[in-house]
């Protein structure tokens, strides 16, 4: 079979996984390598990862996957600068004055986006920015910042790495509703005033049988305000044990997202919130559900890999 990489190449999209980056070895890697065009590290750029004590610094498994990428010709997807979790606990615990915060995250983003310079394709520099109801998410940042620290992220990672495209990532934007309209208001509004802002992640953590049904329309109305979108977290969960009947609807599932972006233009790719099931996170977050990603747990490819392989104009 064509490896899913170069389905996607022939068709002008990128497809890639998370990883994590202590596991790119053996299967996990020969697979990791081979099948898919752009890595993003799970975990490993997160600020509490890179810098569990205030200037001590971590790159280890960060490089690791950039190194892996760059010895299988792969791009890297960097996730993520500025997110309200997975933060060091100096930083969330300390008190800290707005201006203190605001230059703690310049640096950091500096720090961070300097160090891969040339070697990121894309950043996700804000993650998760709005609540559900399409208010700003409280957050240690809006808390301090106001709104205005989106778009002086996004400035200080672009003086950084003036090549690297530059997204707002979330989740639950993937149709039309309250929380993507914010996203489209927020991103048509840096637009206008010219901030460095290149494209928006939709995360697509869907639950089973539940695509949704603008998912293409939503696509299709950010690349109309002249930014790239990449579906960046793709995995569909289901309740646990799997069976055929779920398999095939998971199938479906994965197809149809896959199409989604493939019928557009301006959408660059999908990336999988990891390829095999011994590698999500979704059984330690919603017990009781998983098989959520497109290969079992022992790096079997499910009907889910081929709903993405058709998608891709493969069978
Ligand atoms: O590293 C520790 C390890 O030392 C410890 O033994 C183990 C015990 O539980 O925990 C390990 O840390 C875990 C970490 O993943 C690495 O495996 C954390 O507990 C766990 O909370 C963390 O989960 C990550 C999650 O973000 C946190 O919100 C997932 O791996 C990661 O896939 C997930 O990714 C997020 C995206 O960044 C943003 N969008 C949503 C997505 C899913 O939550």
């Amino acid at each position: 079979d064509t490896p899913l990489r170069d389905l996607a190449a022939a068709k002008g999209k990128v497809i890639g996984t998370a990883v994590t980056g202590t596991r790119l070895t053996g299967t996990y890697g020969d697979l990791a390598g081979a099948q898919f065009g752009s890595l993003t590290p799970g975990n490993a750029m997160k600020w509490g990862t890179v810098e569990p004590a205030r200037g001590t610094f971590d790159w280890t498994e960060a490089d690791r996957v950039v190194a892996f990428a760059q010895a299988h010709g792969q791009q890297v997807r960097g996730h993520t600068l500025v997110w309200h979790s997975q933060n060091p606990s100096w930083l969330t615990t300390g008190s800290w004055t707005p201006a203190q915060l605001s230059g703690l995250l310049q640096n950091h983003i500096s720090t961070e986006v300097g160090r891969y310079k040339g070697r990121i394709a894309a950043w996700d520099v804000v993650n998760e920015p709005f609540a559900e109801d399409g208010t700003y998410r409280s957050t240690l940042w809006s808390d301090a910042l106001g709104p205005g620290y989106i778009a002086n992220a996004l400035t200080w990672a672009h003086a950084a790495d003036p090549d690297a495209e530059l997204y707002i990532n979330d989740y639950n934007v993937e149709g039309v509703n309250a929380k993507s309209n914010a996203l489209y208001d927020l991103v048509r509004s840096l637009k206008q005033q010219g901030v460095p802002i290149d494209g928006v992640g939709l995360q697509a953590h869907l639950v089973l049988g539940q695509v949704p049904p603008t998912l293409r329309q939503n696509i299709q109305r950010f690349a109309d305000l002249g930014v790239d979108v990449a579906i960046t977290e793709l995995d569909v969960r289901m309740q646990l044990p799997a069976d055929s009947a779920k398999l095939a609807g998971q199938a479906a599932d994965f197809k149809s997202v896959v199409a989604a972006c493939a019928a557009v233009t301006r959408c660059v790719g999908v990336t999988v919130w990891g390829f095999t099931d011994a590698d999500s996170w979704v059984p330690d977050t919603f017990p009781g559900y998983g098989a959520a990603t497109p290969y079992d747990e022992n790096y079997r490819p499910k009907p889910a890999y081929q709903g993405i392989a058709q998608a891709l104009g493969g069978d």
